[in-house]
Parts: C-alpha cells; sequence; structure tokens
C-alpha cells in the first residue's frame, strides 16, 4: 500500500496521503513566518524536526531543561505533519498554533500549494542525504510495516521512482532548484553535512528562520546545548523515544523506528558494489547540471 500509490504530476503519492497533498494544496494559507520543514522520507526528518523544534522554541524551552518537550515527546508530536492534518480534515488545529509555526511535510516542492511557492509565502528547509543510505534507511523502515519486503525490491522501486512520494531525483531536484531560485525562502540542507558539523547548521538553520543565536547565547554555549540535545544518541535513549507510537489515520509507527543508527555509510553492508554504482550512476545522470554529487 505504500510502495505502490497514485502517480501525480509525475511523482508517486502514499495511497493514505494522497487525498491530504491534494487538499494542503487548495486549502492551506501559509502565515510569513511559518516555516515548512521537508524531506524525502528517510532523510532526517526526525532530526530536522528537533533542531529546528529546539532552535525555534529555545526562550521558552530553555534546551537543556530537564522538563523540555523533546525529553519527554517524540519531535513528530512537537510539529504536525501536513499530510496527516489535511487528510484527517484537523486545519483548525494549525490554526490554533500560535506564530512562528513549524510544519513538516513529504510534498514535492512542485507540489507545494502556489502560496507557498510563490511571492512572499513562507520559508521552507528542505533536507536530503546520499541516496544509497537512504535505501538501507527506507527498507528497514517500510519493513516494519511490510515484514516479508525484500532489500532487492526495495532497492528496485527506488531505480524505478516507484517508491512513496518517488522518483527521488525528481523530489530533490524540486527543492534544489527552487534554494537557488529564491534562496532567502529556500534552504537546502544535507544530512552529512548536518553530521560533519552539525553546530554550524543549526546556527545557520536559526538565521535562516529568522531566530539568529546572540552573542549573549553564544557565550552560554546554547548552540551546543542545542546539538546535544537533538544528538542520535541522546534521542535514542529518551523513553518517549523507546516506547510509544506515532499514530497516522493509517498506521501506527513506533518512535523507536525512527532511530536506527544515525550514521553514514550505512549502505556498504547491504548493497553489492555493483547496485551502489547502478544507484550512483542514475542520480549522476539525473541531478546533471546542478552541483549535486
Ligand atoms: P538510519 O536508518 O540510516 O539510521 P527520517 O527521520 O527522515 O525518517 O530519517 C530517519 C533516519 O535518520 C534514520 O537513519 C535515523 O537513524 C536517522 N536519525 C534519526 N534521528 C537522528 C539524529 N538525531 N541524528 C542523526 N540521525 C538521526
Amino acid at each position: 500500500q505504500f510502495i505502490v500509490g497514485r502517480l501525480y504530476k509525475g511523482f508517486w503519492l502514499p495511497e493514505p496521503y494522497a487525498p491530504g497533498i491534494l487538499a494542503v494544496r487548495r486549502r492551506f494559507t501559509p502565515r510569513p513566518d511559518d516555516v515548512v520543514l521537508t524531506s524525502y522520507p528517510k532523510c532526517g526528518t526526525t532530526w530536522l524536526k528537533a533542531l529546528a523544534f529546539a532552535a525555534m522554541a529555545r526562550d521558552a524551552y530553555p534546551p537543556v531543561a530537564a522538563d523540555h518537550p523533546l525529553r519527554r515527546l517524540n519531535p513528530h508530536a512537537c510539529i504536525p505533519f501536513m499530510e496527516d492534518i489535511f487528510t484527517e480534515r484537523q486545519e483548525a488545529k494549525l490554526e490554533g498554533l500560535p506564530s512562528p509555526r513549524l510544519i513538516n511535510t513529504h510534498t514535492p516542492y512542485s507540489l507545494l500549494p502556489e502560496t507557498v511557492t510563490t511571492g512572499g509565502g513562507c520559508k521552507v528547509v528542505y533536507i536530503c542525504r546520499d541516496p544509497k543510505d537512504m535505501v538501507v534507511s527506507l527498507y528497514h523502515f517500510l519493513r516494519r510495516l511490510q515484514p516479508d519486503l525484500s532489500f532487492a525490491d526495495t532497492f528496485h522501486s527506488v531505480l524505478e521512482g516507484t517508491v512513496p512520494y518517488g522518483p527521488m531525483w525528481d523530489h530533490i531536484l524540486g527543492y534544489w532548484h527552487a534554494s537557488v531560485a529564491r534562496p532567502d525562502r529556500v534552504l537546502f540542507l544535507k544530512y552529512e553535512d548536518l553530521l560533519q558539523n552539525t553546530g554550524e547548521h543549526v546556527r545557520k538553520l536559526a538565521e535562516f528562520m529568522g531566530r539568529p543565536f546572540s552573542a549573549a547565547e553564544e557565550a552560554a554555549g546554547t548552540v551546543a546545548s542545542v546539538v546535544e540535545l537533538c544528538s542520535f544518541d541522546n534521542m535514542k535513549n529518551l523513553e518517549a523515544n523507546k516506547t510509544g507510537a506515532t499514530e497516522r489515520k493509517y498506521i501506527s509507527i513506533a518512535h523507536d523506528a525512527f532511530f536506527r543508527k544515525g550514521v553514514t555509510g550505512d549502505w556498504v553492508n547491504h548493497m553489492s558494489p555493483e547496485m551502489a554504482s547502478r544507484l550512483d550512476e542514475i542520480f549522476r545522470d539525473k541531478l546533471r547540471g546542478t552541483v549535486l554529487t
């Protein structure tokens, strides 16, 4: 059900979320200070949500606070998932959120509402990841929903583009071109860069969202506290993420499914060099003309 969805304007929308994605297009009106956090699934959404929430809400919830929401809640509980809201027709919930709102979606850029992508719109942050690691992460995630799924089948679905929100290369390209055309509105991040220097990217993210860290905060080590609060080891070991589940209309996803290894390069343990070259070759071809590698 999740692998094979509905082909709409060049993208395979997961069947359960297709109505929500289409409704978002028709009905979502952004506030100018909204920040839409977007990603291809399994590319670091949960981490981006945690970092953005911790950075944006740091006055109300200092990252070192023992009762910080991220110590009690899964990051998905802190930021609404647009597809869910619009599938369940709970837009009043979104309206009730105080500004600045953080909202998350996997919707491809070309399918976002025009109210977001044109004019003033609102800010959009995208995170992407090495497709080889995404495939591995996707396989482990989907296998929880579909225990008989094989890695080979997942790999081939990615190659064919028939994965949720796929093809992945068009998903990436949409946001990449948008970030080049509207750099003040669309920030393009990479999971690998975030892992390499999380602090620098938290600063970039906060500045982009309109909440740069002050000199006093820098001196107090607030950036490091945000990084630490949202680190893989910290998040994975929180009770809220070891137990419980995110209830979506059609599925229940155990929280621990969002915290597996949190590294780069795990693909070497899953695919042959031939498979890796094939995937690299396809992405090289599709992303030609950009600086993305
Ligand atoms: P792996 O399966 O490779 O470990 P998403 O949140 O988009 O579903 O992506 C999930 C991937 O992000 C998983 O990758 C998960 O382990 C990783 N991840 C989750 N939280 C993280 C964190 N705080 N730091 C780094 N990686 C994280």
